[in-house]
Order: C-alpha cells, then sequence, then structure tokens
C-alpha cells in the first residue's frame, strides 16, 4: 500500500526487522515493534525516534498466541504489518533434533499466524466501518475500492525448495510463503494486500554465525529498501537477489535426480544451542 502510517514488525531488536524499522522511520509514522530483548529493541526505538518516528515497544514471544492477540487488540489503526521474527538453525553435518524442528515451527510459522491473523481481523473491521445501507453509494464504492492494510509475510529463498541441510528451517519458510500466496487471492476482496518476502543471504546476527561462503550476501539496509519500494508496488513475491533467485526457481523446476546430490552437498548451518 502506498504511504502507510502505522507500521508494526516483529523481530525489530536486531537485522532485518530493525533495518526495516528505521527504513520507514518518518515524523507522521507509528512504529509498533516487538521481540524479545528489551535493550536492542530500545537500541533500535532511538534509532527511528531520531529519524521523527513515534516508537511502541512490546516485548513478547512472537509463539505466545494470547500475548500477541492481546497486543495487537491495544493498538488502534494498523496499516502495515511485516511479520519478520524469526529463528534459523540447520543439521550441522548430523540431523536435527525434534526439540528444534519444534522450535523453528512454532517460530517461524506460528509466529507469523499468531500476529497477521488479529491483525488481518482488525484491518476487516476497517473496512467495514461505514454499513453499505447507511452510506452514500458513491461514497460505498470508494470505500469497496480502498486499501485497508497491508500483511508481509518474511519467507526466505530457502523456503523456495527443501534443503537437506537445514530441512525444519526451508520448511517453516515454504509453508509461510504458500500460505501467503493464498492469502493473497483470498484477502484481495477485503482490500487487504498479502506479500510474501523471500531473501537470499542478509548480512545479520542470523547469518554472521555461518562459518561458510554466503553467494551474493547483502546488507540489511539494501534489503530494507528493496522490501519497502516493492511492498509500495504491492509485489505479490519479493525475492532477490535476482541471481540467486533464479538459481533457486530452477533447481525447484528440475527433477530431484539432478538437485539431490547437489543439495546433498550444501554445508549444513550450526544447530540451535
Ligand atoms: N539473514 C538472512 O540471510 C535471511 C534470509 C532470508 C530470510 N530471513 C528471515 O528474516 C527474518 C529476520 O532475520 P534476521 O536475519 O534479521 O535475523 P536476526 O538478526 O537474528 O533477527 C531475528 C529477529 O527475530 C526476533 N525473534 C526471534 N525469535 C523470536 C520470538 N520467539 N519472539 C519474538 N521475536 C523473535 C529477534 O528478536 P529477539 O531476539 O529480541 O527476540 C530478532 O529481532 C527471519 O524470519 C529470517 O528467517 C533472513
Amino acid at each position: 500500500m502506498q504511504n502507510p502510517k502505522n507500521i508494526l514488525i516483529t523481530g525489530a531488536s536486531s537485522g532485518i526487522g530493525r533495518a526495516l524499522a528505521i527504513c520507514y522511520s518518518a515524523s507522521g509514522i507509528n512504529l509498533f515493534l516487538c521481540g524479545r530483548n528489551l535493550e536492542k529493541l530500545q537500541e533500535t526505538k532511538g534509532l527511528c525516534e531520531e529519524l521523527g518516528a513515534k516508537v511502541f515497544l512490546e516485548i513478547l514471544d512472537v509463539a505466545d498466541e494470547s500475548a500477541i492477540k492481546n497486543w495487537i487488540e491495544k493498538i488502534d489503526v494498523l496499516d502495515l504489518v511485516i511479520a519478520n521474527a524469526g529463528i534459523s538453525a540447520g543439521t550441522a553435518g548430523g540431523s536435527e533434533s525434534f526439540a528444534q524442528v519444534k522450535k523453528i515451527f512454532s517460530t517461524n510459522l506460528d509466529g507469523v499466524l499468531n500476529v497477521i491473523h488479529p491483525a488481518i481481523e482488525k484491518m476487516k473491521i476497517k473496512k467495514n466501518k461505514f454499513p453499505r445501507d447507511q452510506i452514500a453509494d458513491q461514497i460505498a464504492d470508494q470505500i469497496a475500492d480502498q486499501i485497508v492494510g497491508q500483511i508481509a509475510l518474511i519467507s526466505s529463498l530457502a523456503g523456495m525448495r527443501g534443503l537437506p541441510s537445514s530441512p525444519a528451517y526451508s520448511g517453516s519458510k515454504a509453508a509461510v510463503r504458500v500460505y501467503g500466496e493464498g492469502l493473497r487471492g483470498n484477502l484481495a476482496p477485503f482490500g487487504i494486500e498479502v506479500n510474501v518476502i523471500c531473501p537470499g543471504y542478509i548480512k545479520t546476527p542470523m547469518t554472521d554465525v555461518n562459518d561458510f561462503p554466503m553467494p551474493f550476501l547483502m546488507s540489511a539496509e539494501q534489503c530494507a529498501k528493496i522490501i519497502k519500494r516493492d511492498l509500495a508496488k504491492n509485489k505479490s513475491r519479493i525475492a532477490f537477489p535476482f541471481p540467486l533467485y533464479f538459481l533457486v526457481w530452477l533447481a525447484a523446476l528440475l527433477s530431484t535426480k539432478i538437485t539431490d546430490p547437489i543439495f546433498a552437498k550444501l554445508p549444513g548451518k550450526k544447530a540451535l544451542e
């Protein structure tokens, strides 16, 4: 949507979430930011306030459905919601523990659903504020075409194809991507835009721990600029950088007989501690 004023971002205490908060900061912008680390969130708040934004912080775990619901219910208006909070971990050359698999899915998938659903309900109320029989037809038609909100889901290029080096992470990101793609058509009649974002390697604390080469590594600031630009255009899938997107897109199309041996050689990310 164009010029969102009331923006909620999960996982804004570092990396892409923080860069997005800074990128959207300006006077007249209200930012609702969450994470679990108060000190780091306060750093983000200071940086955004310097640019003129009003910032409201909430300390919570996105896996906590009722905490998220209570937080979102307290907020008056939401224009843009960016479900960004996430964790990543891999097999470290072995296999993933069930505890790690559950933790990744509860943060990366449940954590997204917990945020977007109360937000969607709030946006639908905005649309239904004026019942059609109580207003002139002309105004009703204008409201019918109006975009009332935007939901942006942070998936990953790792969610374009299951990765043996991080099955839970790639599976959680694939679920977010495919769910978002379905939701986009489903929510369009309600005036709610839905966008799926699939970044490649971005330099953040999440990737700083990787001890393998990361092709086309991009800064979080550059990543935030691309996301902001393409959300304003309501692009359905915002996938970048292009060369890496093209490679994973192609790999997903090719026979697994060809791609399995290649993917089996990918280095394993560290497991959760
Ligand atoms: N970096 C990449 O290369 C890359 C590529 C593709 C997609 N992504 C995705 O982009 C998103 C942001 O990642 P990043 O690279 O910016 O990593 P990051 O620097 O580690 O940031 C992750 C953010 O998520 C928050 N978070 C994690 N678990 C949470 C929970 N249970 N409840 C609330 N907040 C939680 C963290 O805050 P607290 O620690 O304060 O809770 C932090 O603010 C993730 O969804 C990630 O999967 C990253």
